[in-house]
């Protein structure tokens, strides 16, 4: 009943002819995929040309980040309705943000509520560090970021909210979590959390992904777990076949 949902973060890499070879590079094995949600978020600059290329196609266009005010003196910033013109999708919270420019669960719970005021599917990150998860703080962390990243969503809008659940330790290491192991803090952290929350019929309803380390060789079995919805990919979503495989994987 939940689709799967495979979004790419490409991060700061690509530039707008960059963008442009590599969305032509895997648009026919994206788009021979059907039954699942799929999700390119290049850099900022390269989202209206992306746009372009990815007009009459199903995929979906996601930037990496937004600020919350609707307009202002926000230098370097961009809100909103910018991201909205282009934009399905904005990954909000993630761990690179957390950690390099001091985004904190408040200013996740802002950015969330004004990307869903725009219209906007925010793809919400949480996840431990490793010295969080060997200090055996998984729980707390992890709950404690969903619980205050999403504070005060009604139901409705938390229908449309997608979350992500990042290990911060398996991001760009090469180390994954085990299938088992990030199932079960879906399972018994995250969707508990929601159903305080929002209650029960909603936390079986919202899209949890997992991401850290996701490659064509280990999607399969991440995949099969019952409460991993997809993933939000970040090295492997730059190499073309591997994504592309990624996706089929989640079928
Ligand atoms: P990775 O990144 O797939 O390169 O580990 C995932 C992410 O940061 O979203």
């Amino acid at each position: 009943m939940r689709k799967p949902l495979i979004a790419g973060n490409w991060k700061m890499n690509k530039t707008i002819a960059q963008t442009r070879a590599l969305i032509a590079e895997m648009l026919p094995g994206l788009t021979a995929v059907e039954g699942v949600e799929k999700v390119i978020c290049p850099p900022y600059l390269a989202l209206a040309s992306a746009r372009e290329m990815l007009e009459g196609t199903d995929i979906g266009l996601g930037a990496q980040n937004l600020h919350w005010e609707a307009s202002g003196a926000f230098t370097g910033e961009v809100a909103p309705q910018m991201v909205a013109e282009l934009c399905a999708y904005v990954i909000i919270g993630h761990s690179e943000r957390r950690t390099y420019f001091g985004e904190t669960d408040a200013s996740v719970n802002k950015k969330v509520k004004a990307a869903l005021a725009a219209g906007l599917t925010p793809i919400v990150c949480v996840g431990e560090t490793l010295a969080e998860n060997e200090a055996g703080r998984t729980a707390e962390v992890v709950g404690g970021q969903t619980r205050e990243g999403l504070k005060d969503l009604t139901v409705d809008q938390m229908s449309k909210v997608v979350i992500a659940y990042e290990p911060v330790w398996a991001i760009g290491t090469g180390r994954a979590a085990t299938s088992e192991g990030a199932n079960a803090v879906l399972a018994d952290i995250i969707r508990p959390a929601l159903k305080d929350m929002f209650g029960a019929e909603l936390s079986q309803a919202v899209r949890i992904l997992y991401g850290g380390s996701v490659t064509a060789a280990n999607a399969a079995e991440l995949f099969a777990q019952p409460d991993i919805d997809g993933a939000l990919v970040g090295g492997a979503s730059l190499k073309p076949a591997d994504f592309v495989k990624i996706v089929e994987a989640a079928k």
